[in-house]
């Protein structure tokens, strides 16, 4: 079983600290730190832009993992990548032409992720696997943190790992949204090596970040 790493998602965390909740992540042991980017178009919500980003660059050297919820995405993708980012994961319904989203995030020198809402299915993206680093699974529909995880996307996790074993294909499989202690065991076996979480990690065992980390990754 290959390394499971944890990218935790500020969206739960405490806004007006964010460099030091980065710090905090960071000494806990995070791989990456997943920054929920939202429009209020694509979803429901509105988050953080570019000008956060850059101004939290400096809080860790570990990589950020940013996932745009917005749309159309490609005209914006330059500006976070130079606030930073170093994976930038997109929807594919957020943009006309998504081979041109890919080249364009990869001519940027950064890793490319394609996200798959849970009723999206993988066959959009089938023909890109072998070109992306990362494919990103919602487990819960994206737009707020602190909701409850879809199961039938466990059948998605599991038929992407087949066809990524099948292909002997490289791109990580990260799973994002309500992942707790009690679901975080079948996400892993499905096939996940990359799980993002909020909630579990900001909020239980009173906050203490090192043994929420450690618990999500222990199977
Ligand atoms: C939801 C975001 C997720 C969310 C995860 O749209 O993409 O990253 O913040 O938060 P929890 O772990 O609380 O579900
Ligand atoms: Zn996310």
């Amino acid at each position: 079983m290959n390394k499971i790493k944890i990218s935790p998602s500020i969206l739960s965390a405490d806004f007006s600290q964010l460099g030091n909740e980065i710090k905090r992540l960071e000494d806990g042991g995070a791989d990456m730190i997943h920054v929920d980017v939202m429009d209020g178009h694509f979803v429901p919500n509105l988050t953080i832009g570019p000008p956060v980003i850059k101004a939290l660059r400096s809080s860790t050297k570990l990589p950020f993992d940013v996932h745009l919820m917005i749309s159309p995405v490609h005209k914006y993708i330059k500006s976070y990548a130079e606030a930073g980012a170093d994976i930038i994961t997109i929807h594919p319904e957020a943009t006309d032409d998504l081979k041109q989203s890919i080249n364009h995030i990869k001519s940027l020198g950064k890793k490319i992720g394609i996200s798959l809402n849970p009723n999206t299915q993988i066959d959009i993206i089938r023909e890109f696997l072998g070109e992306i680093n990362l494919v990103l699974i919602m487990s819960v529909h994206p737009g707020f943190g602190g909701q409850k995880f879809i199961p039938e996307v466990l059948v998605k996790i599991k038929d992407l790992k087949k066809i990524k074993d099948q292909q002997n294909l490289s791109f990580d499989i990260e799973v994002d949204g309500g992942i707790n202690f009690d679901n975080n065991k079948l996400v892993i076996e499905a096939g996940a090596n990359i799980l993002v979480s909020g909630t579990t990690i900001f909020k239980n065992n009173n906050g203490n970040i090192k043994k929420n980390i450690d618990t999500l990754k222990t199977i």
